[in-house]
């Protein structure tokens, strides 16, 4: 297969075993927050060969350590050789090794508790405050702690975090990554404090350390990238480029089913990055291939096809091209680590492609958040036209345009889009929601203008709010707003009759339409 880009060698990491527990993200987002590089690995993976690891955070789990389900992991060489700070299941689990005792309740749940009887020489403690509150999941508690010693506790259980004597290993029964823990940021500083972590992790030296990484793997090699206009692509791109320059060939493909006037302008801020790009006009190729399709997957597997044809044609124009730049990022990676093995989404990036093009993948992103790769945008200077711009799917307005695609209803759509965005930003409410579209519907519904009965088309707005596009609400537009959109969409794009805005969440809807 492909050589995968290692894009780091990092002084100091922290890893966070995960049980698959929903918040393990969320950890690992919160200890890269303190300026602290980390990593989730799944828990039966650790890195026993990495010097880079100062200290292991055990994650929680949808299981309890008396579920015959629970994942098993031994800590042997973990536990006494680096600071280990165990969090729900993962404190159950070191209880369990000492041989302590679980109990588990009949239900589970989650709530708020208040931690008492804190410990105030403990060093995870420093600053933790008595009363302060804490998210907790309930149903399994720790009724014994042979060889450690309880250091704080709730109202109702005893032992709601403990440390084990001798050796740097903690446990909590509260979450501390969750916003209900008030101090749960401090503990985990604490932790990295206790890990002798020096915290110096930031946009600027991630850059810097990975353009020395790019430029010591990649030599006088070529590069080959399509940019898609959104954030990951483009600072994919910055990096690639301050690390090789001219090295780095980026392909943007106009396929028509862009945003108004979106290639051009996007394509003009590339050029004005310096990047060595080529704009490829191929709208004509995807409207006759699009032709009368209905079916939405087969819209979708059309546009794709094309793309990698098109993005393949002008890669073979050079054959001495050795690596395939991508856009991935760590989510896209974590996903498919997943340990509980749900894969809710899978991934619409130009896969497929590499396997007969021979080409090795460079992904420098592949370890970070999406809000990291924002920070590290700016930090290169990305052009706020890419900063907070809202998710655009990769077959664009094809799968907005319900039914067949026609060169009129890009038009009618794009018009009709372009007055909502521009509203959007007018009223300052574009950075209040995630994502917002207007779709094309393949209906026709009566109306009237002045004295003429018309028989035209409905577009509906779909505006969303969300944190990660796996579940969101829909957007609560001020009606004033909505209204003024309404009539200038009617009165300014010619087709269109009737405007409509989409009040369902995801789920049980999805965000797009198709
Ligand atoms: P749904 O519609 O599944 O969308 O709720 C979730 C997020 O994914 C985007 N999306 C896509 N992105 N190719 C993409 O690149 C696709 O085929 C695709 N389908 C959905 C969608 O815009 C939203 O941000």
């Amino acid at each position: 297969m492909y050589a995968h880009f290692n894009t780091l060698l990092m002084k100091e990491k922290i890893i966070v075993l995960d049980f698959g527990s929903q918040t393990t993200q969320l950890i690992g987002r919160r200890i890269r927050a303190l300026n602290t590089y980390c990593e989730i690995v799944p828990y039966n993976q650790f890195p026993h060969d990495d010097p880079a690891v100062k200290g292991v955070v055990l994650s929680g789990s949808p299981y309890s350590v008396n579920d015959p389900r629970a994942f098993q992991a031994d800590l042997a060489g973990i536990r006494k050789k680096y600071p280990v700070l165990g969090i729900g299941y993962g404190a159950q689990l070191i209880a369990t090794y000492a041989g302590g005792k679980v109990v588990t309740a009949g239900t589970r749940g989650y709530g708020r508790a208040r931690l008492t009887g804190i410990d105030a020489g403990d060093a995870l403690f420093k600053n933790v405050n008595t009363g302060s509150t804490v998210g907790m999941p309930f149903g399994d508690t720790i009724t014994e702690i042979p060889g450690g010693k309880a250091i704080a506790s709730t109202d109702e259980l005893k032992i709601a975090a403990f440390k084990m004597d001798d050796e740097p290993t903690w446990g909590v029964l509260f979450v501390p990554e969750a916003v209900e823990t008030q101090d749960g940021v401090g503990l985990l500083d604490n932790f990295l404090t206790i890990c002798g972590c020096e915290k110096d992790w930031t946009p600027a030296t991630f850059i810097e350390s990975t353009v020395a990484a790019l430029q010591n793997t990649l030599g006088d090699d070529q590069v080959i990238l399509a940019l898609s206009g959104g954030v990951d692509s483009t600072v994919t791109a910055m990096l690639l480029h301050k690390a090789i320059g001219k090295n780095l060939h980026c392909i943007f493909v106009d396929h028509g089913l862009l945003r108004k006037n979106e290639f051009e302008s996007v394509l003009q801020a590339y050029e004005r990055m310096g990047l060595n790009i080529s704009g490829v006009r191929a709208r004509v190729h995807f409207y006759n291939a699009l032709a009368g399709v209905t079916d939405p997957e087969q819209k979708r597997k059309i546009i794709g096809k094309l793309f990698i044809d098109i993005f393949d044609a002008e890669a073979s124009k050079r054959d001495d091209i050795k690596w395939l730049g991508q856009g991935t990022i760590y989510p896209d990676i974590l996903e498919s680590l997943s340990v509980t093995g749900t894969v809710i989404k899978s991934h619409h990036n130009v896969g497929g492609l590499p396997e007969k093009m021979k080409m090795q993948l460079v992904e420098p992103l592949r370890l970070l958040f999406k809000d990291e790769v924002r920070l590290v945008g700016q930090e290169l200077g990305l052009p706020k036209q890419f900063i907070g711009r809202h998710p655009f799917p990769g077959p664009g307005l094809g799968i907005r345009i319900l039914g067949d695609i026609t060169p009129e209803k890009v038009r009618v759509l794009q018009e009709a889009d372009d007055l909502f965005v521009s509203m959007l930003n007018e009223w300052n409410l574009y950075d209040q929601v995630w994502q917002a579209a207007a779709i094309l519907l393949p209906i026709r519904s009566v109306g009237v203008t002045g004295d003429e009965r018309t028989y035209e088309n409905t577009i509906v707005l779909r505006a969303v709010t969300s944190t990660d596009a796996m579940t969101a609400d829909w957007a609560k537009l001020p009606y004033e707003f909505l209204s003024k959109v309404s009539n200038e969409i009617i009165n300014k794009v010619e087709g269109v009759n009737r405007v409509v805005y989409d009040i369902s969440s995801k789920p049980p809807a999805t965000i797009e339409w198709e």
